[in-house]
């Protein structure tokens, strides 16, 4: 197996930096990119001594971020295999509460973050003739709960880019997958946005509560990829809502329905 060059965005934590770790354990040369150069510096201190790990600040926001990673790998990797467009953040609220600039934040790094790097990076894989884009999306995007519609409207987005690019994309020998995870603890909550009193500590516990951590995503997104898949669902229970959404639609509305009821007169107690 030749060695794969692989750019993971957001790698300096949580998924990121799992995916990191999974692929320098296959023996992959990696460079990861963050906003967060503290923890980019920790992460490649950590994990310098498993095989080749590089960090370079780049906001996924910023196009010009995008043409210096672009002219880093093709320097220091002579192309690229694999680009993970995993950075992300999170926010909550109900939809007569969340602001617009905070609706801007989200779309900006959550949808147009990864926009930009599919763009930056698919006249790449044309002339290779060759090329993996893996999305980080959520199972927010398949089931779309109730005070989460910034958030959700971002992976849904991620997932209608990600479909549309597989199927635009394989001609020229480029794979895409999107993947939907359910909760895992990772460092997403410090980053939230939410005007609503409360919601952190819930989402905080959320993620404290996932069935399985960083590293065991991480293993199931490569088992994926590594097959093609074009939806990666890491979850269990992210496997059965899919399942529920295409074929028990009245099932799936009503546990939605009946969420939204239960959070309504949540938030009521705590305002
Ligand atoms: N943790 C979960 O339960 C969960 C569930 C579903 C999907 N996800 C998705 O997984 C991805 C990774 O998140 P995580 O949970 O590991 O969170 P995390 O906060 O631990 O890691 C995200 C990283 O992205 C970086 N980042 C944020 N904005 C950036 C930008 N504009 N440019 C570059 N880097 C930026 C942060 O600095 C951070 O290091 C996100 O897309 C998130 O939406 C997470």
């Amino acid at each position: 197996m030749t060695t794969q060059r692989v750019l993971i965005t957001g790698g300096a934590s949580g998924l990121g930096r799992a995916l990191a770790e999974a692929w320098l354990a296959r023996g992959a040369r990696v460079l990861i990119t963050d906003i967060n150069d503290e923890r980019g510096a920790e992460t490649v201190f950590a994990l310098k001594g498993r095989g080749e790990i590089h960090y370079q600040r780049a906001n996924t926001c910023v196009a010009e971020d995008w043409v210096r990673l672009l002219e880093w790998v093709e320097e220091n990797f002579n192309g690229l295999d694999v680009l993970v467009n995993n950075a992300g953040v999170a926010a909550a609220g109900r939809i007569d509460r969340v602001s617009m600039d905070d609706w801007d934040w989200i779309i900006d790094i959550n949808l147009k973050g990864v926009v930009q790097g599919c763009r930056t990076f698919t006249p790449l894989f044309k002339k290779q003739g060759d090329g993996q884009i893996i999305n980080i999306a959520s199972l927010a995007a398949v089931a779309c709960a109730p005070a989460m519609s910034s958030y959700n409207v971002t992976k849904a987005g991620v997932v209608a880019l990600s479909e549309t690019l597989r199927h635009e994309l394989a001609p020229y020998g480029i794979r895409v997958s999107v993947v939907c995870p359910s909760f895992f603890q990772t460092n997403l909550a410090d980053t939230m946005r939410t005007p609503e009193e409360g919601m952190d500590s819930t989402v905080r516990k959320l993620l404290a509560g996932g069935k399985i951590d960083a590293d065991e995503v991480a293993r199931r997104i490569l088992k994926g990829a590594g097959k093609n898949r074009l939806m990666i669902l890491p979850h269990s229970e992210g496997k059965m809502l899919w399942w529920m959404k295409r074929y028990l639609p009245p099932v799936f509305n009503y546990a939605l329905g009946d969420a939204g009821r239960k959070l309504k007169r949540k938030l009521e107690r705590n305002s």
